[in-house]
């Protein structure tokens, strides 16, 4: 690091809090740094994340609400393709109908999808995931929502089961891929890739790049689950286009989006205790988030 810079550095460490955590950091044709992570307790009620390899130091507070939904706040941040979201333990089913609260949801949901987020990053998934600022918060890249819902399924459960005449948990001889269209007033319409052509909700080369992304992310999160014990039945994950057009993995993966049962018990560790009535419900998501053993 040129002199000039190291004194800077050393000012702001003086300035600021406690470290918290180291991050490393790459400059194009130097070596690779690392730089500290500061709470700064006098500034901010967040973390501050050393976010550049200059060691400039920014505070990452909500701004604006920039969207409500069901079970997430969006919030603008200072940089304008950055935006933090906040999970609620609102949950609610079939298109709002059924409303109510699960205890601590927000926290397992925020920190599940961050921790399979960082190990889908590992396996070439690129995802919105920048930084998790607390139980309930993270920092995520802005993207425009491509308006499909993807569905992959291991085992016939839910719609599709009721679709088919099919008992629940019967194992596919191959995994399956959906489309539904984003819409809440229509209630997500099923859709083939013709539609969304034809809608304009994505085009062919999105739609390859979501397709080849959603089976990767099925190999790794069912090995994952399996790793567990449990069986990764299926799940629905949603993408979004960077300014620059890539598509990249956004939203979350939490016992909300995906069906999760027990590989043998085949108890549900996920919202279907919700959707369905069965109970038990707050017990089945905090017994998802000890196995993933996070601290
Ligand atoms: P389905 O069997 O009801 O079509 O659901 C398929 C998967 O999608 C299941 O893992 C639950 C998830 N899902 C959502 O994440 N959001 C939704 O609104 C619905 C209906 C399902
Ligand atoms: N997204 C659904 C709703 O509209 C909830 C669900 O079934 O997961 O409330």
């Amino acid at each position: 690091m040129p002199k000039g810079k190291k004194r800077k550095f050393v000012e702001k460490r003086k300035r600021c809090g406690r470290i918290v955590g180291l991050a490393v950091c790459s400059e194009k044709d130097s070596i690779a740094f690392i730089i500290p992570i500061y709470y700064n307790f006098s500034e901010s009620k967040y973390p501050i994340i050393v976010d550049n390899k200059k060691g400039q130091v920014n505070t990452m507070e909500k701004k604006e609400l920039l969207y409500e939904g069901k079970a997430k706040k969006v919030y603008t941040t200072k940089h304008p393709d950055q935006l933090i979201v906040s999970y609620k333990d609102d949950a609610t089913a079939f298109d709002g109908q059924k409303k109510g609260t699960i205890v601590g949801k927000g926290a397992i949901n925020n920190r599940m999808t961050n921790h399979i987020f960082k190990l889908l990053e590992q396996k070439g998934v690129p995802t919105h995931l920048v930084e998790e600022l607390n139980d309930r918060e993270t920092v995520v890249k802005k993207v425009e929502i491509v308006p499909l819902e993807v569905i992959i399924r291991n085992y016939s459960a839910g719609s599709f089961a009721k679709k088919l005449g099919m008992e629940e948990g019967i194992k596919l001889a191959c995994p399956t891929l959906e489309f539904s269209y984003k819409n809440d007033d229509l209630h997500d319409p099923f859709i083939n890739s013709y539609y969304a052509l034809a809608l304009k909700l994505a085009t062919q080369e999105e739609i390859d790049a979501i397709t080849k992304y959603a089976f990767v992310v099925n190999d790794v999160m069912q090995e994952y689950f399996a790793s567990l014990g449990i069986d990764l039945i299926d799940f629905k994950i949603e993408f979004g286009r960077l300014a620059d057009g890539t598509i990249i993995l956004a939203d979350e993966v939490s016992p909300d989006t995906c069906r999760l049962w027990d590989k043998e018990t085949h108890e549900k560790l996920d919202k279907d205790r919700f959707r369905r009535d069965l109970g038990n419900v707050e017990d089945a998501y905090n017994e998802v988030f000890r196995r993933l053993g996070i601290q």
